[in-house]
């Protein structure tokens, strides 16, 4: 049977566990040029908080009784299709289910012998290359400029931050806690971090950035963004990757947007929003050799937050918009040898 996890209600306000349901249905049949692909990974990332809502966004929501959407690394169990062999693994949008039937488009293989498949979802997959082209493309730090970047022990913000390390700038995190502050300068190399739940937020940061900031790459929104607005130099760049803080809420009033566009303007700031899957294709293969070589040579660390079990998801999911997660958020699914598939 394939369990999975299918949007119950539409959150009103924060999330909760009553907008997700458990269902078990029989496992559907490849025909003709189809497989059967079994998850072995699944990514829980902030974006589906988005797609539980019927807003207008960039992409539909899903439908009330829809399975939750979501990035997998799936290992291929049966295969009527002549490209890809039972065993090999795959990139696949196939969602919070165990198993899902595939007519081979939208995929991608991944390498036979890669080491850690998972990583595929998180610095070497979606969230690494948002990080790169945001922060690369949009951000374009300079040597010496201070960078600050919200999340900052999280998938983006924890390889925003290194990337800037390596492109020779002073790097400032804001994360939740002193357990991942201490994570940010003493693992990842920054130069400070800020915990925003302490007390003086505005005033810890204005002290770690004595220079105002040159490059804001924003992932939080809220009173974070209010604590960095005051201290944006001339001619910032700001990347508007994410909101996470606004995501349970209602927009913030018109008094907080106003001193945003006089920002805006009186300090010719470049504020531009960014999807990483709209428009950046062309920066992929650089992105995947730059990265793999930075891994490799251990000048990128990489954590993963690893819940097990299809049923966990849903918690986990919360926990991420409370920031309970510490690193790359992945469910564990399935087993990884390719006998524990489709029989059981
Ligand atoms: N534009 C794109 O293409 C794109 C692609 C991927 C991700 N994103 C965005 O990037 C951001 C980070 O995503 P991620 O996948 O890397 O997630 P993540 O940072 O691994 O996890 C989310 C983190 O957000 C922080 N957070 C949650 N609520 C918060 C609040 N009210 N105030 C301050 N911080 C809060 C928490 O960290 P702390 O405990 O440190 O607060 C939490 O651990 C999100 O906004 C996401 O939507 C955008």
């Amino acid at each position: 049977m394939n369990r999975c996890i299918v949007l119950a209600a539409r959150p009103k306000g924060a999330a909760d566990l009553n907008c997700f349901r458990l269902e078990t249905l029989p496992i559907g049949a490849p025909r003709e040029g189809e497989i059967l692909l079994r998850t072995l990974w699944l990514s829980l990332d902030p974006y589906m908080r988005g797609r539980m809502s019927d807003a207008p966004s960039y992409v539909a929501p899903v439908p009330i009784g829809g399975v939750m959407p979501a990035g997998t690394v799936a290992c291929v169990e049966k295969s009527l299709n002549k490209n890809l062999r039972v065993g090999e693994l795959v990139l696949a949008a196939n969602g919070w289910q165990e198993y899902a039937v595939s007519d081979g488009g939208g995929l991608t293989k991944l390498p036979a012998n890669i080491e850690s498949p998972s990583y595929a979802l998180g610095v070497m997959g979606m969230p690494g290359f948002t990080a790169y082209v945001g922060l690369l493309d949009i951000g374009k730090p300079q040597p010496n400029e201070t960078v600050v970047v919200a999340a900052a022990t999280g998938a983006v913000g924890s390889v925003v931050g290194q990337i800037a390390k390596l492109k020779g700038c002073r790097v400032v995190g804001i994360a939740g806690g002193t357990d991942k502050c201490a994570w940010a300068v003493e693992e990842l190399g920054f130069d400070a971090c800020i915990d925003h739940r302490a007390a003086g937020l505005a005033e810890s940061l204005a002290r770690a950035c004595p220079k105002g900031i040159d490059v804001y790459f924003e992932n939080v929104g809220g009173k974070v963004f209010q604590a960095v607005l005051p201290l944006i130099n001339a001619h910032a760049r700001i990347p508007v990757c994410g909101l996470i803080s606004q995501y349970n809420e209602t927009p913030p009033d018109g008094a907080s947007v106003q001193a945003l566009m006089r920002a805006i303007l009186v300090k010719r700031i470049s504020m531009r929003g960014f999807i990483s899957s709209d428009g950046f294709e062309h920066r992929r293969a650089e992105f995947l050799e730059t990265m793999s070589a930075w891994l490799r040579a251990g000048k990128i660390k990489y954590r993963e937050d690893v819940v097990q079990g299809l049923e966990n998801a849903p918690a986990a999911f919360l926990g991420l918009l409370a920031g309970r997660n510490f690193g790359k958020l992945i469910v564990k699914v399935g087993a990884d040898d390719n006998t524990a598939g489709a029989a059981r």
